[in-house]
């Protein structure tokens, strides 16, 4: 068993609040993913709970066991970098066997250790070489065979694939998260990628500026994102957000006023009615909009370009002064065309202003 509980971590360089009262639990067998923009945080995060940083306030656990106050050695969590950081004069096989010659395994131990390890990852042809004698994806395998080799109770990993080029990238994604439920250890992994997020995540946690922003399954993440920062980062293209204000209401409709158009909103479908007034950020996903060349009730606007992506076609389409992107499977139209948008009611999201 091994669960990680963080409450109310903060973390300061200097006059830089990189951390912000953040708690979060880590399930036993847990793949989390920790997602957000450069500089949000999530790095330093990872550090606090593998005891390479201090945190000024807060508590980390491991296996509700205070770590707080525990060097890294006694923390039993193994950390993955971005760059894998193998010794370069070592080969492989005495990479593997550092972590656990440090922890005083005879030699044969460690020998049918590495044997195990070397086939699980596919990496006990390459033992003889030296690091910089591997490919980008086998050397990212050596690494994860290092966390991997002495069993911790968490992994930690930094954003481990992001020096692989596309493909690769691609195809170790899927091996992580395979390898991830064959060995069932705990894991937090962070990335900016949206996509990797929610493709290996179980749950992901999205941060900016230092504070946790929704943890969540990531079909919840994408289908209701709790806060307009949320539902602006995720998505390709993102959620269009608009402001706008809601001007009037009757049983079943309410009329939201933007900028310089309006739009009268079944009220039916949202999920909570009452609240719908003032102003608000109104979202809907472009893959949500149904677009139209022939005039209906939908919003009028006209094709400020497209941008065609093989398999579909994203059309930025110029609304008042908005522009509103709207992804579509199959659509030709060329710039200054007029067509006509509708917004399903029950993809509209409005976000209160306040909240980030
Ligand atoms: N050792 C340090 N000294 C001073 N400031 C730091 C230090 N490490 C991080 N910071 C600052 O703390 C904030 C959070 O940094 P952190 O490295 O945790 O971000 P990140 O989310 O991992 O970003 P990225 O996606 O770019 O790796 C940033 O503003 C960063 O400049
Ligand atoms: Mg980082």
């Amino acid at each position: 068993m091994s669960k990680l509980r963080i409450e109310n971590l903060t973390k300061r360089y200097g006059s830089t609040l990189a951390i912000n009262g953040v708690s979060l639990d880590i399930r036993d067998h847990e793949f989390l993913v920790l997602l957000g923009p450069s500089g949000c945080g999530k790095t330093s995060t990872l550090r606090c709970i593998a005891g390479l940083e201090t945190p000024d306030e807060g508590t980390i656990f491991v296996d509700e066991m205070d770590v707080t106050d525990l060097p890294t050695r006694d923390r039993d969590v193994a950390m993955v970098f971005q760059s894998y950081a193998l010794y370069p004069h070592m080969t492989i096989y005495e990479n593997l066997a550092f972590p656990l010659r440090t922890r005083h395994m005879t030699k044969d131990d460690i020998a049918s250790r590495i044997k195990e390890v070397g086939e699980l990852l596919r990496i006990a042809d390459l033992l003889q070489r030296k690091p910089k004698q591997l490919s980008g994806g086998e050397a990212q395998r050596v690494a994860l065979g290092r966390a991997i080799i002495r069993e911790p109770k968490a992994f930690l990993m930094d954003e481990p694939l992001s020096n692989l080029d596309a493909i690769l990238r691609l195809y170790m994604r899927a091996e992580l998260k395979k390898l991830q439920k064959e060995l069932g250890t705990t894991t937090i992994y962070v990335t900016h990628d949206q996509a990797e997020a929610l493709t290996m995540a179980e749950r992901v946690a999205i941060m900016n500026h230092g504070a946790l922003q929704q943890v969540a399954d990531p079909k919840t993440i994408y289908e209701r994102p709790s806060t307009r920062f949320v539902a602006g980062f995720i998505g390709n293209p993102p959620m269009n957000l608009l402001d706008c204000e809601v001007v009037s209401q009757d049983d079943d409709h309410a009329m939201l006023e933007f900028s310089d158009f309006k739009c009268r909103l079944p009220l039916h479908g949202m999920d909570d009615t009452k609240s719908i007034d003032g102003k608000k950020v109104f979202g809907i996903r472009p893959e949500h909009i149904i677009v139209s060349k022939t005039q209906n009730s939908g919003v009028q606007g006209e094709i400020y370009v497209v941008e065609p992506l093989g398999s579909e076609v994203i059309i930025d389409v110029k609304v008042g002064n908005s522009i509103m992107k709207v992804k579509s499977v199959q659509f030709e139209g060329s710039p200054g065309e007029k067509l006509w948008l509708e917004f399903p009611e029950k993809k509209i999201h409005l976000f209160d202003v306040s909240a980030q």
